[in-house]
């Protein structure tokens, strides 16, 4: 703490009478003024207290060598007292504007320093998903029809033997019911069943809509197969449908073509294999050249040249009659996909359950 008795006893015992005793006790004064900085620069309070002492107004020891130097100056000194004082008032300005800074720099650092978060600990790394094999496939299929056309419709996966049988053309006892070992419901709804195949929907859809009809229906079906490695007893399809007033069988075969390419690459052939489905006349199945050999033979194609794509064909006008449409006027074609074998074939997955298991490891690659 600045002593100010003593800075008073020096001030009184400094009495000046030539121009170099002027500049000499100023200069003692000002070395007394960097000594006291000195040791008063560590702390916040001292230093201002300090201050006080040296340019208060009333009482600072700038005042008083105002009032008891410069004002009693002789005419003579008046001039190198008052240089001698503005010279001292421009150091004390710089060292206090220094210390001031100082002083703003450290209380800052230390905010800093108390508003820091500590981010030195490990994070929750939050692993970014992909799509799955499955879902990448269905936006794949459903994007290829959109582009020509398709719309795409959802139904109920529980539904009743009327649309997933007997309106499709297939009576009870109908051999074809056998293929499809069927989940029946028990309760509220005894009598119903899980769907086995998406082509309930197109019926529901011919019920509601005139024609001309242009639907994809992705979602899951169910059956009851033993779960291995090409079977589960869920398992997701594509059904489609397009009914209008003039569509062929080259509209049919067009369309294979068409998805075919699209899907498998633009080198892709296909051919229809005679087939059965009691809601198809004529039925095929649509065969595909072999994606990995081009059609030459490969393990993939089991040496054939071929793979199996889907089972499809003209719509029986049987089903018409169901739906209240007029077989004379309308004609169209229908298919059915299976998306699992699809993925699995294009992407050569071989296992059926490793679909299913949410391993990101195996997920992860697609
Ligand atoms: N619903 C058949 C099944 O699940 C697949 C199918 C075949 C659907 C031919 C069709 C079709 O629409 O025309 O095995």
């Amino acid at each position: 703490m600045t002593d100010n008795h003593n800075v008073d006893q020096t001030l009184a015992a400094l009495g000046a009478t030539t121009a170099e005793q002027v500049v000499s006790n100023f200069a003692q004064v000002r070395a007394r003024f960097d000594a006291e900085a000195g040791a008063n620069s560590s702390d916040v309070a001292q230093w201002n207290a300090f201050l006080v002492a040296w340019t208060g107004r009333k009482s600072g020891v700038l005042t008083k060598i105002t009032d008891n130097w410069l004002k009693p100056a002789t005419p003579e000194l008046k001039r190198a007292v008052g240089q001698e004082l503005n010279q001292l008032k421009a150091h004390i300005d710089g060292v206090v504007k220094e210390k001031q800074a100082a002083i703003e720099a450290a209380a800052e650092q230390a905010a800093a320093a108390r508003d820091q978060i500590d981010l030195s600990l490990p994070g929750i790394e939050h692993t970014i998903g992909s799509r799955h094999l499955i879902r990448q496939t269905y936006d794949e299929l459903l994007r290829i029809f959109g582009a020509i056309g398709f719309s795409v419709v959802e139904g109920p996966e529980i539904e009743t033997p009327y649309y997933n049988f007997e309106a499709l053309n297939i009576p009870e006892h109908h051999p074809a019911r056998d293929n499809m070992d069927t989940f029946y419901i028990e309760g509220a709804r005894n009598g119903d069943l899980l769907r086995t195949h998406t082509s309930p929907m197109q019926i529901r859809t011919m019920e509601k809509e005139k024609p001309p009809v242009r639907i994809v229906v992705p979602g899951k079906v169910y059956r009851r197969d033993n779960p291995d490695a090409t079977h589960g007893y869920m398992f997701h399809q594509i059904e489609g449908l397009a009914v209008d007033t003039d569509i062929t069988f080259c509209d049919f075969k067009g369309t294979v073509d068409y998805f075919a390419r699209a899907f498998l690459g633009p080198k892709t052939k296909t051919r229809l294999r005679p087939s059965y489905f009691p809601f198809t006349e004529p039925s095929a199945e649509v065969d595909a050249t072999c994606h990995v050999c081009g059609g030459s033979g490969c393990r993939v194609c089991k040496q054939t040249g071929w793979i199996e794509l889907f089972g499809a064909g003209m719509v029986n006008p049987a089903v018409y009659g169901f739906v209240n449409y007029d077989p004379e006027r309308l004609s169209g074609f229908a298919f059915g996909m299976g998306v699992d074998r699809l993925a699995m074939m294009k992407y050569g997955v071989t296992e059926v359950p490793l679909l299913f298991q949410n391993d990101v490891r195996f997920l992860r690659q697609f």
